[in-house]
C-alpha cells in the first residue's frame, strides 16, 4: 500500500526528530525551506527530508502536515497553509480564497505547545479550509531512543496520527476524540517543569542580589536537599534555550486564565525567560551564575 506524503513545518530541534521517525518508517516527508534558516536546511539535509520549497507547495503534495514549530508561530503556520489571511495581513476586498497551490485535504496536526484555545483556533482555521484536524502535544526531549518521549494526540482523527508512529521512537498516544485535550495536558505539565524552574532561577537571582546565596544553598542541604541540584540543573537548560520557553509560558497563562484561576506564576515566568540572552549560552558548569547574572543585568534600571 502506498504511503501517505507527510509535510513537516519545520524541521527545528523536535521537528526534525519526529522526522526522523518518519523517514526511518519509509515515508516520504517534505519541508519548505522558503523563509527558514540554514540551520533548519542541515538538519533537514541530515534528517533525509525532501525540499518542497514553499508552504504551499508542501501543501499541494502532503496527505498529512505536522506543525512543529514556535508556539508564537503556530496560527501563522495552520495560516500559511491554508492559504487564510491573518490579522497582519489584512486582503483589501475580503479574504483571499485559497489557491490550487494551497489545497490542501489532508490532517493537519498542530504538536505545539499553545493554550486550548489557541488550537481551537488553529482547528478552525484549518477546519475552515476543508483539512482535517488533530490537536498534539509532545512531551519528553526529541525522539532518538524509544521509551522517552511522548505525543499525545486529540480528536476524532487522533488514531489515524497515532498509527504513523507505530514503532517509533516516538510514543504516539491517543487520549481523547476533543480536541484541545492534548494541547491541555502540554500546558499542565510544561506548568509545573518550566514553571518551576523559572521559580528557582529567579529564587537564586535573589539570594544573589542580596548577597545571601551561601546561607540558602546551606539552609536548603538541611531542608530541601533537592533544591541545589535542582536549581542548577534548570539553570543548565534555561542557559541555552530558556529566551524560547516565554512564549510558551504565555499559552500557560492564557490556559489558567480560561480556566479562572490566576495567571500571574506564569506570566512571571515568561518575564523570566524573556530576560535570557538569545545567544546560545554554555549548558553546565557556570550556566547558573550565566543565567542569574543575565536575570539580574536586565532587571537594572537604564
Ligand atoms: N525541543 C524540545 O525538546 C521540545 C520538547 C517538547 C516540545 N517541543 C515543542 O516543539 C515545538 C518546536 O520546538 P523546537 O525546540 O523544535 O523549536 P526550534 O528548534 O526553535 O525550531 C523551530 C522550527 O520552526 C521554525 N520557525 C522559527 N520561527 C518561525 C516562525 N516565526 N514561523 C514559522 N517557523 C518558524 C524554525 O526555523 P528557522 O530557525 O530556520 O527559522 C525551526 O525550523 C514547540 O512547540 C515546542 O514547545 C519541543
Amino acid at each position: 500500500m502506498r504511503k501517505v506524503t507527510i509535510g513537516l513545518l519545520h524541521p527545528g530541534e523536535m521537528g526534525s526528530a519526529v522526522g526522523a521517525c518518519l523517514t526511518r518508517q519509509g515515508f516520504g516527508v517534505l519541508w519548505a525551506s522558503d523563509g527558514r534558516s540554514r540551520a533548519s536546511a542541515g538538519r533537514a539535509a541530515a534528517t533525509g527530508l525532501r525540499d518542497a520549497g514553499t508552504v504551499a507547495g508542501l501543501a499541494g503534495q502532503a496527505g498529512v502536515i505536522l506543525s512543529i514549530c514556535p508556539p508564537q508561530a503556530a496560527l501563522a503556520v495552520a495560516r500559511s497553509v491554508t492559504g487564510t489571511p491573518g490579522p497582519d495581513q489584512p486582503v483589501p476586498g475580503g479574504p483571499r480564497p485559497a489557491g490550487p497551490a494551497h489545497r490542501f485535504s489532508g490532517v493537519y496536526v498542530d504538536a505545539n505547545a499553545v493554550s486550548p484555545a489557541t488550537a481551537r483556533e488553529v482547528a478552525r482555521i484549518v477546519e475552515a479550509s476543508g483539512a482535517g484536524y488533530v490537536d498534539g502535544g509532545i512531551i519528553g526531549p526529541p525522539p532518538i531512543s524509544a521509551g522517552e518521549t511522548r505525543l499525545y494526540l486529540s480528536g476524532p482523527r487522533a488514531g489515524e496520527i497515532a498509527g504513523l508512529f507505530a514503532g517509533t521512537a516516538l510514543d504516539a498516544r491517543v487520549i481523547s476524540d476533543r480536541p484541545g485535550q492534548a494541547s491541555a495536558l502540554k500546558m499542565a505539565y510544561a506548568a509545573w517543569t518550566k514553571g518551576t524552574a523559572a521559580l528557582l532561577l529567579a529564587i537564586r537571582a535573589l539570594a544573589r542580589a542580596e548577597d545571601v546565596e551561601a546561607a540558602l544553598l546551606a539552609e536548603w542541604q538541611q531542608s530541601q536537599p533537592a533544591l541545589p541540584a535542582r536549581s542548577e540543573a534548570a539553570a543548565s537548560s534555561a542557559a541555552g534555550k530558556g529566551w524560547r520557553w516565554a512564549a510558551e509560558m504565555e499559552e500557560i497563562a492564557a490556559t489558567m486564565a480560561a480556566a479562572s484561576l490566576p495567571d500571574g506564576f506564569h506570566r512571571s515566568a515568561a518575564q523570566i525567560f524573556t530576560r535570557l540572552p538569545r545567544t546560545p549560552a554554555a549548558a553546565g558548569e557556570g550556566s547558573l551564575a550565566a543565567v542569574t547574572d543575565a536575570l539580574l543585568a536586565t532587571g537594572q534600571p537604564g
